[in-house]
């Protein structure tokens, strides 16, 4: 062989050798991002761990919550709230009354026809808006207004077999889906907004005062006679179809339950023992804090940054407002870290909030062979490409993770409530039925039935043939409607 052919040779060996150590290094960086980024999977994973010994554990501090917060006002995290709410529907209720329910993103009003002792639910209508964004955060007059606004037309647009007869105003039932201090049926103060709600100038004052006066404003007459959070109409409307219903939960964008109390049970209860022996408790749980809670950085991080820090931590572990808020910061510190989605840190993954719930479930939901939904979710919202399927199949165990541990700790909760009602080992004939409500639980079914599931393994096989849940579809409007019905101003009038 010539001088010049070896020489080629040569080169042309080291351009291999050196194209071949590229490989080699590439697929070293490769697997040693991915090694990275499994490392952040399992941390996660250990620290969201949620074994049914923890679970007893916060079900037992939410037990001890609740003696607290019922012993004094303040006397714990956990509210307690009196509803003022001592009878909850019989089926007896009758004529028509109206609902508005402000909550979350959306905005409901309603009419409910009753037809007393056997008619049931006649008939029943409802309009739904969105609350625009800007008014989360606005002033309490411009948010009473576009509601008070939205009833309006409701009303003016009904039929007139609906108006009421000459000297009597119509009546409505006020679901407001926050923590308020109330101080009779249909009064009360709002104590601070949760959900992404912040308009300062409310906090303090009352809620129907400031509902009335913008229905005012807005020309329309309607007496307001009851004033409830959603889990209060939960617990009405389920109660109206299930006597055996004895606890409402909300699953949705907040979280919260309500339950029935035994009136001696509230020392801070200073009025008089009402006729029912009973009163129903807003637990305001979304506020519980325990050192039991499996509280990772992400959730430390996300509290801090929240218009709420320190305040409603159950609800940001276990709600529809953030469990897809948890797992973009996950996948962030997967991006940053470990090169999750490649060289660049895709700039949507920054935004806070971009990932919802909803998205969260569809990618957990994904059956298809290839992860397609996962794979569009991630083009649609971080704008990411070309993922491999291994890329999306650690993103539905993400959604695993983070779904598993919320469902699993809203179980605790329930399974807490129970203990306090003496419910948890009941065997016999007695049921407790559980009304449940809100998107989450509705729509989020792996979330569902694990939540379900849990509550079973915590009650152990006797317990839970007791116990049953219910879908109280849309019942907290129904519910006030009903409890308008209950507390009208009428009610000792024939009609
Ligand atoms: C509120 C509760 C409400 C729950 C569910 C929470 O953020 O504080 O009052 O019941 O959300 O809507």
């Amino acid at each position: 062989m010539g001088k010049v052919a070896v020489g080629v040779a040569v080169i042309g060996a080291a351009a291999v050798c050196a194209a071949a150590a590229l490989i080699v290094r590439h697929r070293m960086r490769c697997s040693s991002r991915w090694a990275r980024a499994m490392a952040i999977v399992r941390e996660l994973e250990e620290k969201c761990g949620s074994p049914e010994a923890k679970l007893k554990q916060v079900a037992d501090a939410m037990t001890v919550e609740m003696h607290a917060g019922l012993a004094s006002e303040g006397g714990s995290k956990l509210k307690m709230l009196i509803s003022h709410v001592d009878n909850l529907p019989t089926g007896d209720e009758e004529g028509v009354y109206y609902a508005l329910d402000l909550g979350g993103t959306n905005f409901r009003v309603l009419r409910v026809e009753l037809g007393g002792k056997t008619g049931g639910i006649v008939s029943q209508e409802f309009a739904e808006a969105s609350i625009p964004p800007e008014l989360m955060v606005g002033t309490s007059e411009a948010l009473f207004d576009y509601i008070a606004a939205e009833l309006a037309k409701f009303i003016t647009e009904e039929e007139e077999k609906y108006h009421p007869p000459p000297g009597r105003q119509r009546e409505l039932g006020f679901t407001f889906s926050f923590p308020v201090m109330q101080n009779s049926i249909n009064s009360g103060t709002l104590m601070r907004w949760t959900k992404g709600f912040s308009i300062d100038d409310m906090v303090g004052n009352d809620v129907v005062a400031e509902l009335s006066k913008a229905m005012h404003r807005q020309g329309v007459d309607v007496h307001v006679s009851a004033l409830v959070n959603d889990t209060i109409g939960t617990l009405a409307g389920g109660r109206f179809s299930n006597k055996d219903v004895a606890i409402a939960v909300i699953m949705g964008t907040g979280t919260n339950a309500a339950y029935v109390e035994r009136a001696q049970a509230i020392p801070k209860w200073h009025g008089p023992l009402p006729n029912s022996g009973e009163m129903v408790i807003n637990m305001e749980w979304g506020n519980f804090k325990s050192s039991h809670l499996p509280l990772t950085e992400y959730d430390h991080a996300l509290d801090a940054e929240s218009l709420n820090a320190g305040e409603q931590v159950f609800e940001k572990l276990i709600s529809g407002m953030y469990l897809g808020e948890i797992l973009r910061r996950v996948l962030l510190r997967m991006a940053e870290e470990a090169a999750f989605f490649g060289d660049e840190v895709p700039p949507k993954l920054k935004t806070p909030f971009v990932l919802r719930t909803p998205d969260m479930s569809a990618m957990h939901h994904d059956t298809s062979a290839d992860l397609r939904v996962v794979s569009n979710k991630l083009k649609d919202i971080f704008e990411v490409s070309n993922t491999t399927l291994k890329t999306r199949r650690a993103v539905v165990e993400l959604c695993n993770i983070i779904a598993t541990r919320g469902a699993r700790l809203a179980a605790a909760g329930i399974f807490g409530v129970l203990k306090k009602m003496g419910k948890d080992t009941s065997t016999g004939a007695e049921k407790t039925v559980i009304a449940m409500d809100g998107g989450l639980y509705e729509h989020y079914t792996e979330y569902r039935k694990c939540l379900e599931n849990t509550l079973i393994e915590l009650l152990g096989g006797d317990g839970s043939s007791s116990i049953a849940f219910e879908h109280s579809n849309d019942g907290s409007g129904i519910g006030a409607a009903l409890l308008a019905a209950s507390h009208s101003q009428y009610r000792n009038e024939s009609s």
